[in-house]
């Protein structure tokens, strides 16, 4: 999903301005010439020292995951012997209320699972949104692999569709001669195209209550379904009660390594995992990220609530800007979409120079950008942000270097907010 990917020769960088030391300012892309080998320590102090607002799958693991990964009681998973991931598996199932729940490697495999699963047979049809993950940015897999055909509905800026829409889209069985057959519809929440939008359960239910009169199942990618929840004030197990499955990432906003859950009833778990050993998703001594996955369940959750007022704190700034424009109702969780309005700064060039202030950023459009909060972005990293948006904005347009002394060497507070 990444823009560019990691940057350390940036990173690096960034760490030789804010060190005494005397240490040289060339680095290469993936050893820097410091001169001296570097302890962890050091190297984890100085990736903190950029603020990555690319996205929330940048996060690193905290010291306590990483201390659950090492201490990890694992065996094999395939076997179903791993008493980490067997641990981790209950409590999300108790947690979003269904009987059973699956880790796997990626959401992007966690959603290609549910609906291969709901649609075992060829032809088979989901109703999904326009601007959804599933349709967007998961290689068409739900097609390529599994034959699903996907019938889009437009998504509302708010990531909801119509439910006359959806209705409107269900096959008519007497067209079964010639149509593919329905027999999913996928929803996102929160929405990540449409800003990180929450959807309510009132809406959820709404869609399920067609969904089932329909006959068809109801699957929700729930990548951010956290997220969802701490905004509205909602137990996720409440907002996802009408769904028959639910792809859960760990790794975006809660801040584990690697990894999402699949849940539903056990019924369907059983199904899902002969189809994640089919695509190879079945892992061994998996405990080792279940653990880090359960700690990031444990600990994060609590702080999704300053990641959304973060947020919030960005799209006020970014507001006062004048180059460009943001909706600051808009957002609900951890996202910040803006639009540039002066055409001479493309969103390339903003990120270009952002990054030479150790600001990662995400063009999200050809005249908009996406910037991302998540648990290691601090206050102080957000109001560098804005700093730095701001002078950048300035430097393209003048052409001169307005901000060379600034840099956030000394605005981090600590490693892992
Ligand atoms: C809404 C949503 N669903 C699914 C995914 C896929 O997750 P992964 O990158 O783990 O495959 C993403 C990734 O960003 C996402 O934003």
């Amino acid at each position: 999903m990444g823009r560019r990917g990691h940057h350390p020769t940036t990173t690096f960088a960034a760490a030789d301005r804010a060190s005494s030391r005397p240490v040289s300012t060339r680095a290469s892309p993936l050893v820097p010439r410091l001169g001296r080998r570097l302890i962890p320590e050091e190297l984890l102090k100085m990736v903190t020292n950029v603020v990555d607002l690319r996205s929330d799958t940048v996060t690193k693991p905290s010291d306590a995951m990483r201390a659950a990964m090492a201490a990890a009681d694992v065996d094999d998973d395939v076997l179903g012997a791993d008493p980490t991931a067997h641990r981790f598996e209950m409590e999300m199932a108790r947690i979003t209320g269904k009987e059973a729940a699956l880790f796997v490697p990626s959401g992007t495999m966690a959603n290609l699972i549910s609906v291969l699963v709901h649609c075992d047979t060829r032809g088979s049809e989901v109703i999904l949104g326009d601007n959804s993950h599933i349709h967007i940015y998961e290689n068409g897999g739900i097609s390529t692999i599994g034959g699903v055909h996907p019938k889009t509905v437009r998504n509302n800026p708010d990531g909801t569709m119509d439910i006359d829409k959806i209705v409107a889209a269900i096959r008519h069985p007497d067209g079964a001669l010639y149509y593919p057959t329905t027999r999913l519809i996928c929803l996102e929440n929160t929405h990540a195209n449409c800003g990180g939008k929450c959807l309510s359960a009132e809406y959820t239910d709404e869609v399920g209550e067609v969904a089932k009169s329909h006959g068809l199942k109801l699957h929700i990618d729930g990548a951010r379904i956290f997220n969802a929840s701490v905004a509205l004030g909602v137990p996720v197990h409440r907002l996802v009660k009408v769904a028959d499955s639910v792809s859960v990432c760990i790794s975006k906003g809660l801040g584990a390594p690697v990894g999402s859950v699949i849940v539903g009833s056990t019924a369907f778990i059983e199904k899902a995992k002969i189809l994640r050993k089919t695509l190879g998703g079945g892992m061994r001594q998996v405990g080792i990220l279940c653990a880090a996955a359960y700690v990031a369940v444990r600990d994060t959750v609590g702080k999704l609530a300053d990641d959304h007022r973060r947020a919030k704190v960005l799209a006020d700034g970014l507001k006062k800007i004048k180059h460009f424009r943001v909706d600051t109702t808009s957002v609900e969780t951890n996202m910040v979409f803006f639009d540039i309005v002066d055409s001479r700064i493309s969103p390339d060039k903003l990120c270009q120079v952002l990054e030479q202030r150790n600001v990662l950023a995400m063009p999200a459009g050809s005249k908009s950008m996406r910037l991302v909060i998540h648990y290691q972005i601090s206050d102080s990293d957000v109001q560098y942000a804005l700093t730095c948006v701001e002078k950048a904005a300035e430097e393209i347009l003048t052409g001169s270097k307005k901000f060379e002394h600034l840099t956030n060497g000394t605005t981090r507070n600590s490693y892992g907010h």
